[in-house]
């Protein structure tokens, strides 16, 4: 079983939520961690907190859609640790609205960062992992890639998208060695929502003869709270899948994720459909 004890681990999306908490997590079990984001000062804090000596930690602010920032952090990270030992792609967030109105470079964004720049960083990192036949890429997907829901079907089929890449890489990767796997959260208290309110209300705001159901599916947020886990339930599965020799091709936490994969297991198709309908 590999140590996590002086791998380094580059972790997309630390500012905050689960990236924020994987940091936290592997950090304590002695990883050097790379953490990225835009937000430079989350960086820098967490950073401080995690090694007030800067040995084993690397705060690199950046936007990943943007490919120099994406070399930037590989190459930092290189030049200060000398290798990369694993890839957490965590980095994103989820626009919404209805297929009919949200705009398309608003669903070309969310792509580009779920999925393009993930695969672009992937690309980067790759190399270094499979010319020493060792490595780990972990990627955060969603329950939203197994089931898609109405007025939420861009980001869930970024997260769908994630899914299919993540079983290629897998098969791709296993005769050199280098193990992947992907997370499926399911609600989770982070900025999250506050982040997809952001990209979204403006495409809300203008939802016309679909207004009346947005109240419908922010009740349904609301009620997810009820059930909501911790981002350190995500954190936990990002050690196991780092630290296993054959880790599994998914896991999801908590247990309303599992339930939900269940019940998209056991439902007819149409069964599944009146679960996640409209509602006014
Ligand atoms: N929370 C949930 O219920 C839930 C459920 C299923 C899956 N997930 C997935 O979990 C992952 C982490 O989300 P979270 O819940 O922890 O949300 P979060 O608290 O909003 O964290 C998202 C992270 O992604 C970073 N990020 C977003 N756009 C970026 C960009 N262009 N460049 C660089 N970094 C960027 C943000 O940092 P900056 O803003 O500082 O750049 C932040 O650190 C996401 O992939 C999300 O889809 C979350």
């Amino acid at each position: 079983m590999p140590l996590l004890t002086g791998q380094v681990i580059l972790i997309t999306g630390a500012s905050s939520g689960i990236g924020e908490a994987t940091a936290r997590r592997l950090a304590r079990k002695g990883a050097r961690v790379v953490l990225t984001a835009r937000r430079q000062k989350r960086l820098d804090a967490l950073a401080h907190e995690i090694d007030p000596t800067d040995t084993n930690v690397l705060a690199l602010a950046g936007d990943i859609t943007i490919d120099a920032d994406r070399r930037r952090w590989v190459d930092e990270t290189l030049a200060k640790f000398g290798r990369i030992d694993g890839l957490v792609n965590n980095a994103g967030y989820g626009t919404r609205g209805p297929v009919e109105i949200v705009p398309v470079d608003a669903v070309r964004l969310n792509f580009e960062t779920n999925v393009f720049s993930l695969l672009a960083l992937t690309q980067l990192v790759l190399p270094h992992l499979r010319e020493r036949g060792d490595g780990c890429i972990v990627n955060i997907g969603s329950v939203a890639g197994k089931i898609a829901r109405p007025l939420s079907s861009i980001y869930d089929s970024t997260k769908h998208a994630l899914e299919a890449l993540t079983d290629g890489l897998r098969g791709e990767l296993k005769p050199f060695g280098v193990r992947v796997s992907l997370i499926r959260p399911g609600f989770i208290i982070t900025e999250f929502v506050e982040a997809a309110n952001a990209a979204s209300d403006p495409i809300m705001e203008n939802a016309g003869p679909y207004a009346p159901y947005l109240s419908g599916f922010r009740l349904g947020y609301d009620k997810l709270r009820l059930v909501a886990g911790h981002p350190n339930d995500i954190a936990r599965l990002v050690e196991i899948a780092l630290t296993s020799d054959n880790p599994a091709p998914r896991y999801s936490a908590p247990f309303h994720a599992k339930f939900f994969l269940f019940l998209r297991w056991l439902l007819p198709k149409r069964m599944l459909e009146w679960v996640t309908r409209l509602k006014t």
